[in-house]
């Protein structure tokens, strides 16, 4: 018999990603191979996204250009899984709008995947009993799951009725993971949660011996052979202690990038939106970060249009961007979710303003970071080489201790080692440079 082939579409956050990985290691162990593209594949599945309108929207374009194959290949399996599925508005999007999906499967369950294709008809292979292996992208950089799910609530989010209260993995389990992937020969762990700096709140004090939170569990890590450099996503600034920075501060490993989503810098958005900080309160932790780490970038995500949001509002969040400067952010327009406290507060804000404010951000925040990148220039920074660039063969690109990406000409035999890297140009989002020296094996 043929070999039969997957094929999966990802959308959202880096947690998303990682559950993909995870699909890909289930969908192996159930006798399938990789597809290159979705045409030769037998079954393709959507892992999804609903944190905003737009997201929604442009996976059912893509689940709509599969349902466009299956009408000439009927014997395509098309499933989808992910946050969508579990968000009511989403999933009825997809069930009338897409009626030709075969599946939907629960991101929270993810090893049931097995069971519901055999219980469609699907074929599956053998694999009974063995513990899930992720298939992972990349051999150098891994993610690590810390925390499921969040307990946090801020009213314009989605993320907590889609994937549950937060659920800390076991420290050990963790150490453990980080330990293989060391190894295995990986150099980079990124660690994934929600609010990673509530780690180990939700472990019940009785049952688990030592109390573990965030500190604990970097200052662990750090003692891993092998695992080079320890990053995290996401922080939350209302969970982040000081302690966190002076543990950032002393390791070799921890990166000194800290992304800080601050969202707005209105004290009256940020109550509206349960975020538990205020803009000064945020100013200080900044302020702090970078009397311990001159060094570290700081980056953030920001939205515009939060319900009740006026102009002085927005110009709060305009002089908090100005007074931090962000080495990058990600800007996004607020999109009202059903269910959320956000979606039904009075005074929502109109397209026409909330583009005209984005714009405004946009604008200002990549002008700051292009004063970033050119301050660079001149420095000597330590890089890790991912690989051949993307665009030019002749070219390595890697990502510096702070997450800048950098090209440099250089021999692909050096990709896995740690280099010392020249910055000589800053040509939009990314660092060029030559290679000084080799830092590590
Ligand atoms: N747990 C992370 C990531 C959440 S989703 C955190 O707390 O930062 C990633 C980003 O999407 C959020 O930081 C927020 O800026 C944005 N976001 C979430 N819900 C949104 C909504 N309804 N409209 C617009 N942006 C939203
Ligand atoms: Fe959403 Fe807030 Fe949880 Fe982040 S911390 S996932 S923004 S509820
Ligand atoms: Fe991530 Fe989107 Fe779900 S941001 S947690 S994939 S709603």
């Amino acid at each position: 018999m043929r070999e039969r082939k997957y094929f999966i579409e990802t959308f959202g956050c880096q947690m998303n990603e990682h559950d993909s990985e995870v699909i890909a290691g289930i969908m192996e162990g159930a006798g399938y191979s990789a597809a290159t593209s979705i045409d030769e594949a037998d079954i393709i599945l959507f892992n999804t996204c609903c944190v905003r309108e737009s997201a929604e929207q442009r996976i059912l374009g893509r689940i709509s250009r599969a349902g466009a194959l299956k009408k000439r290949r009927p014997e395509l399996v098309i499933g989808v899984g992910g946050c969508m599925v579990q968000y009511p508005e989403g999933r009825q999007r997809i069930k009338t709008r897409c009626p030709y999906v075969d599946f939907t499967f629960d991101t929270t369950a993810l090893e049931r995947l097995p069971e519901i294709l055999a219980h469609h008809g699907i074929p599956v292979g053998c694999l009974v009993g063995e513990a899930i292996q992720p298939k992972r992208k990349s051999s150098l950089c891994a993610f690590v799951t810390i925390t499921y799910g969040c307990d946090n609530f801020c009213s314009y989010c989605i993320v907590p009725y889609v994937r549950g209260p937060q659920k800390s993995r076991r420290p050990e389990e963790v150490i453990d993971e980080v330990r293989r992937l060391g190894e295995r020969g990986y150099k980079e762990v990124t660690l994934l949660g929600q609010n990673v700096n509530a780690y180990g709140r939700d472990f019940n004090p009785t049952s688990a011996g030592k109390d573990w939170d965030f500190g604990d569990l970097l200052l662990e890590l750090d003692k891993v052979p092998g695992i080079e450099r320890i990053r995290y996503t996401t922080s939350h600034p209302r969970d982040f202690q000081e302690r966190f920075i002076e543990i950032t501060a002393r390791s070799k490993k921890v990166c000194e990038h800290f992304h800080l989503p601050v969202q707005a810098g209105s004290n009256k958005v940020l109550r509206l939106m349960n975020r538990g900080y205020t803009k000064e309160g945020y100013l200080r932790l900044v302020e702090k970060i970078r009397e311990l780490i001159p060094s570290a970038s700081v980056t953030t995500d920001l939205i515009v249009g939060f319900p009740g949001e006026d102009d002085r509002d927005f110009e709060d969040t305009m002089d908090l961007v100005e007074k931090v400067r962000f080495d990058a952010a990600f800007t996004f327009m607020y999109s009202p979710r059903s269910g959320t406290a956000a979606a039904t507060l009075p005074d929502q804000v109109a397209l026409d303003v909330k583009k005209k404010r984005l714009e405004r951000l946009i604008r200002v925040q990549n002008e700051i970071a292009k004063q970033i990148n050119e301050a660079q220039k001149g420095k000597v920074l330590e890089v890790l080489v991912e690989g051949p660039s993307e665009r030019d063969p002749k070219m390595l690109s890697g990502r510096t201790r702070t997450n800048k990406m950098v090209h440099f000409p250089g021999p692909e035999n050096l990709t896995g080692h740690l280099v010392n890297v020249l910055i000589t140009d800053a040509p939009g989002h990314t660092l060029r440079g030559e290679m000084t020296n080799r830092a590590t094996i």
